[in-house]
């Protein structure tokens, strides 16, 4: 079968690496990729939301599958776009327009959790028609307090206050002054989660699920979480605290109620959820569903599963993923991601990057990189991510930040302490 995964990450990267060791898989073309993705795929230059001109490509090269990598096109509906009757044989991985609702609004996704019984931080939603209640409400909070724009607001729309006046002038900012812009024009108001967090993701076939290996991300620019926030500066997986007892909880009290939502919803939901959460004295509290895999979380989730990942996807577009079996490594994946100087803020593009022939061990994935005269040049703030894949958190650290070493351009940064928490607490 013929397969396009949609986007230009080093998830998509991680997920045409994994597609392209299948026997299933026979052209796999990346829209619209990037220098990493051109080694092993076919890279077509179509924006991620172009469905038009993705119906028709796929249409011209008898693509029968389409994975969808970051949520934009999934929130803009890429699924229901390929229900209509010349697309209908082509599956798209990811769920339909309803079911990217839980990552496109963080009100309608905590009125799911509460429908259907998922442990999440209790929290109300005001907008300008009710900000004084909004005001009211968040005098009778204990501090400190977490203002969330509803929609999205790349990454940047949750703020945790330590004041009820830093809350409530906040909240002002915005609803009335529109602070996030439209995400902001409904704000939820919610309980602060004390605890560590990590995240889980599921693979559904819109009935049947497995619950992938769980991941911790990095998520601030700065060691030992400082600065501004990112995309992610790297990821491991497994994660030290999430023991069985832990794991069975998620499992029972909210992978399987959220799965069986989006069957009572009639959503029509298969891919990926990425359940971000919070481990709260030992118990499970949502802090939010995307609908996607994360990036870098990709990069460290799929090298630990064994599957023929085509395989998987045909059993998800078949909806028999019950007659599967799951098969991941005990082994421990770190990636370390290398990102432009300046990053998250403004940053170059163009740089010659120099070195990656020179990494044997460890897997590199590409991000923002481009090819200029068969030259690998920067085009983006995260510019690739470097995974040690080893038995042990110890073994896979070396192994990537090894890679790490070897690989040059003007004014390259990454985060020398990914993992060293995780380290620490298994030393102690
Ligand atoms: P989100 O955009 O929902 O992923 O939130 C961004 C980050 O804010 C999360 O990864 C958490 O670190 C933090 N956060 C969100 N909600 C809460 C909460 N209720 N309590 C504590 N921290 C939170
Ligand atoms: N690394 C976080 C995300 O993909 O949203």
């Amino acid at each position: 079968m013929n397969v396009l995964v949609i986007g230009s990450g080093g998830r998509e990267h991680t997920f045409a690496w994994k597609l392209s060791q299948s026997d299933l898989c026979d052209q796999l073309f990346v829209a619209p990729g990037n220098a990493g993705t051109a080694q092993i795929a076919n890279n077509v230059n179509i924006g991620v939301s172009d469905f038009e001109k993705q119906a028709t490509f796929c249409l011209e090269n008898k693509i029968e599958m389409v994975v969808v990598g970051p949520e934009a096109p999934l929130v803009d509906g890429i699924k229901d776009y390929f229900k209509q009757e010349k697309l209908q044989h082509i599956s798209v991985i990811g769920p339909d327009k309803k079911g990217a609702m839980l990552e496109g609004s963080k009100d309608f996704s905590k009125k799911f959790m509460e429908r259907h019984g998922v442990p999440t931080a209790k929290s109300k939603t005001f907008d300008a028609q009710n900000i004084e209640e909004g005001l009211d409400y968040i005098d009778t909070m204990q501090l400190p307090v977490v203002l969330k724009a509803d929609g999205l607001a790349a990454g940047k729309g949750v703020l945790i206050c330590a004041s009820h006046a830093e809350a409530k002038s906040e909240l002002k900012a915005m609803i009335v002054d529109e602070k996030f812009g439209k995400a902001s024009a409904h704000v939820l108001v919610e309980e602060f989660l004390d605890g560590i967090e990590l995240s889980v993701f599921v693979l559904t076939d819109g009935k049947n699920y497995f619950v992938l290996p769980e991941a911790k991300d990095y998520k601030r620019i700065g060691e030992k979480d400082t600065g501004l926030n990112t995309g992610g500066m790297g990821a491991v997986s497994p994660v030290i605290f999430a023991d069985a007892t832990f794991l069975n909880k998620v499992e029972e009290q909210v992978v399987r109620p959220t799965v069986a939502g989006f069957k009572k919803e009639d959503m029509d939901y298969t891919g990926f959820i990425f359940i971000g959460l919070m481990n709260v004295a030992g118990e499970p509290k949502v802090i939010e569903y995307n609908v996607r895999m994360g990036d870098p979380e990709t990069q460290v989730v799929l090298p630990r599963i064994q599957n023929d990942l085509m395989d998987l996807f045909l059993s998800v577009k078949n909806q028999s993923l019950d007659t599967k079996v799951l098969k991941t490594t005990d082994a421990t994946a770190v990636t370390v991601v290398m990102v432009a100087g300046g990053y998250p803020e403004s940053y170059g593009k163009g740089d010659n990057i120099s070195g990656l022939e020179q990494i044997k061990e460890g897997l590199v994935f590409h991000a923002g990189t481009t090819l200029k005269e068969d030259e690998v040049t920067t085009n983006g703030g995260r510019v690739l991510a470097v995974t040690g894949v080893g038995s042990g958190i110890k073994a896979a650290l070396t192994q990537a930040y090894a890679g790490v070493d070897k690989v040059r351009w003007e004014g390259a940064y990454f985060r020398s302490d990914i993992g060293q928490d995780l380290l620490a607490l298994k030393q102690n």
